[in-house]
């Protein structure tokens, strides 16, 4: 089985999907845009063959260098596991003639506004929602929604340029800083918990699923610089309050035309228990979310989706074993990191059950925390029991601090 794999090393998690190809018996032709001398030699083992591109971003540049590139060779697949990769490898299948997701599908779990219509026209709860191009476009939107209301980019990622908007005085302020932004979407406000569902699926169907909580919702981590974002990933799967929410997850799939791969999709849990659909990707979550869902059942995702995708085929277990919670943290004050507070007391008392303690050392540069969920390091640790994770997860993100200068 030849397989194209757009994006193979960056982000870093790509060269763990291109280990898990070549490690099911793919052979596998890497894109990327690194020099090929660049690339680590823990990756270059894995790759057949490897095409540089100037731009990995430009889609009709790659597809035509893609396309020269494979001239005379037979390959079967073209996949991506990187959001801003997943349309390019659709296009290419279609101009290769292969099976896999189209490019009409895959836009669906693309473009914001597009997926919400269609998961909306096959009667699943999504917020109501309008498209909107222009200050007088959002103003009429607001009327007729309502608020609280959510204005967002259509395609946008990060929560960047995601705002809360209150009242009509409020919606002004913020449409003054959405000038840059050509497309939005102005939505009913949900207020509720924020899950993940996350898949791997053969032929649509899921033979793999997770379920994670974000504490806080999003929205708030990426505004509130001092909050340590936590996500935990739900051992019982089978408790009652999140049957909706999955049930509309699996039904979003079909909706959809989900394919082979991975999804990764978040929603809201009502106080009334509603679940409502937030948004969908047809790639796995970032920020640690594969490395956090195979701590939860310890299995090593990188490869089951490659198996899932190159054969059709998912052969590890999947019972759960542990809640896995991921604390990101932020450093107080800018520039470099200086001293971490509480972590010995942290690790001594709950090493046991820590998994990873990546946190960034004294001496590094902070990291961008309006840029990546990653923040200034993170740890993960790992429990049977919800609440002893819970409470373990909320004892780093409240005592454990980190200092810059
Ligand atoms: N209709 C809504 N009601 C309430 N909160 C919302 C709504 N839409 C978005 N949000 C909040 O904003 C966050 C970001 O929105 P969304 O997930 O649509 O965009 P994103 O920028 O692609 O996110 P990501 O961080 O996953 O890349 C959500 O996780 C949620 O907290
Ligand atoms: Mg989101």
């Amino acid at each position: 089985m030849k397989v194209v794999f757009l994006a193979c090393s960056y982000p870093p998690e790509m060269q763990q999907y291109t280990r898990g190809l070549a490690e099911v018996g793919a052979t596998v032709y890497g894109v990327g845009d690194q020099p090929a001398a660049a690339l680590p030699q823990s990756l270059k083992q894995y790759l057949t063959d490897y095409l540089q591109v100037p731009r990995l971003l430009d889609e009709d540049d790659v597809v035509a260098r893609v396309s020269a590139w494979l001239r005379g060779r037979e390959v079967d697949k073209v996949l991506a596991n990187w959001e801003v990769m997943v349309l390019t490898a659709a296009r290419l299948r279609e101009k290769l003639g292969l099976p896999g997701m189209s490019y009409d599908t895959v836009r669906g779990f693309r473009d914001k506004q597009l997926m919400k219509e269609r998961v909306r026209a096959a009667k699943l709860r999504t917020p109501h929602s309008e498209r909107v191009f222009t200050v007088s476009d959002a103003r009429k939107a607001a009327e007729k929604l309502g608020y609280p209301l959510v204005l967002k980019p259509i395609s946008g990622a990060g929560s960047a340029d995601t705002y809360r908007v209150a009242d009509p005085k409020q919606l002004e302020d913020v449409l003054g800083k959405m000038g840059h932004v050509k497309e939005a979407s102005c939505e009913e406000f949900i207020t509720g918990e924020e899950y993940t569902f996350d898949t791997v699926c053969i032929g649509g169907k899921p033979a793999y699923m997770n379920v994670a909580q974000y504490l806080p919702p999003p929205l708030i981590a990426r505004s509130e610089e001092w909050v340590s974002p936590v996500i935990i990933t739900v051992r019982d799967m089978e408790q009652p309050k999140l049957q909706a929410g999955i049930t509309l997850g699996k039904g979003v799939l079909s909706a959809l035309g989900m394919g082979d791969g991975f999804t990764h999709m978040e929603w809201f849990r009502k106080p009334d228990g509603e679940a409502v659909f937030g948004e969908i990707g047809c790639r796995p979550g970032g920020a640690c979310l594969v490395d956090q869902m195979n701590y939860t059942g310890d299995i090593d995702l990188f490869r089951e989706w490659a198996r899932a995708v190159v054969w059709g085929k998912f052969e590890a277990p999947t019972a759960r074993k542990y809640n896995a919670a991921i604390i990101f943290k932020r450093a107080l004050g800018r520039g470099r990191i200086t001293r971490i507070e509480g972590l010995g007391e942290f690790l001594r008392a709950y090493g046991q059950h820590v998994v990873e303690e990546k946190l960034l050392r004294p001496g590094t540069h902070r990291r961008d925390w309006k840029q990546t969920l990653l923040s200034d390091g993170h740890i993960m640790l790992r429990h049977p029991d919800w609440q002893k994770t819970y409470d373990m997860a909320f004892d780093a993100a409240t005592h454990i601090k980190l200092y810059a200068e």
